[in-house]
């Protein structure tokens, strides 16, 4: 179960985000509106919200994911790959001591992002993307074989982060899609499968026996329901058009 959630409010840089999606700039009225949803669905999953600032300098900043690793027993920060949004990590880290006494760092050459880990009980799946490379995961495997957990890489090829084409939901209950669906390393899960038009659903949040899905994706919602979960559904488009999802927003612990 989590208990907290960090967010940090988008900024007005935000429109300057990095972005492959092609579908157009956020209307950043629109994604404060969205974001407070986002933030109403999470306190409706019974945990603590802590809202930060908005950070100027950080066009992508409200993706707060990337910067960190937190698990019961140690939060460990990230080294991002995005140029543009490194140092993200050091306010994030400022934040922390106030959650942890076991902090440790990720350091370059290594880099690596939150959005390519996957926690499935004590073992993190980590994708070697564009943003995390094999020094980053490495170093990332040792700080948690440091605490009793393990972790595994996974190649992938098709999308920016691990998480934006697979979710865990507990309960061995994976949502999955494109490239993850015949992956052997998940074979034996149950597997979700999500459809070519609908693989931005594939980034779902887990929070408490609640699933927390993007609006508009009726097949991926009726899919998810029908295995027992309570879904909530946010509309995320503006977060999408600087290709972020849902578990990119908050970081969960
Ligand atoms: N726009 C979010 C990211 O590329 O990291």
């Amino acid at each position: 179960m989590f208990k907290n959630v960090i967010v940090r409010k988008p900024a007005r840089s935000m429109v300057k985000g990095i972005t492959t999606a092609n579908l157009g700039k956020p209307d950043y009225k629109k994604a404060l509106k969205q974001h407070a949803e986002y933030v109403k669905a999470l306190k409706q999953c019974g945990v603590n919200v802590t809202l930060l600032e908005e950070d100027e300098r950080y066009p992508d900043s409200c993706f707060v994911e990337d910067t960190a690793l937190l698990t019961d027993k140690c939060a460990i920060i990230t080294n991002l790959g995005a140029k543009s949004r490194k140092g993200e990590q050091i306010e994030i880290q400022k934040v922390l001591k106030n959650f942890y006494e076991n902090i440790e760092v990720i350091q370059p050459p290594g880099t690596i992002e939150g959005g390519d880990i996957m926690m499935v009980g004590d073992h993190f799946y980590i994708g070697l993307s564009d943003r995390t490379n094999k020094n980053g995961a490495n170093q990332m495997i040792k700080f948690l074989e440091k605490y009793g957990y393990t972790g595994s890489v996974v190649a992938l090829n098709e999308v920016l982060h691990l998480k934006t084409g697979l979710s865990y939901l507990e309960n061995n209950n994976l949502l999955v899609s494109g490239e993850f669906i015949d992956k052997e390393v998940f074979k034996d899960f149950n597997k979700i499968e999500i459809s070519k038009e609908e693989s931005y659903a594939a980034n779902c949040i887990w929070v408490n026996d609640n699933v927390i899905i993007p609006k508009g994706f009726k097949k991926a919602k009726d899919a998810i329901v029908k295995k027992g979960y309570k879904v909530i559904e946010v509309d995320v488009s503006e977060f999408r058009k600087l290709d972020g999802g849902l578990s990119c927003l908050s970081l969960r612990f």
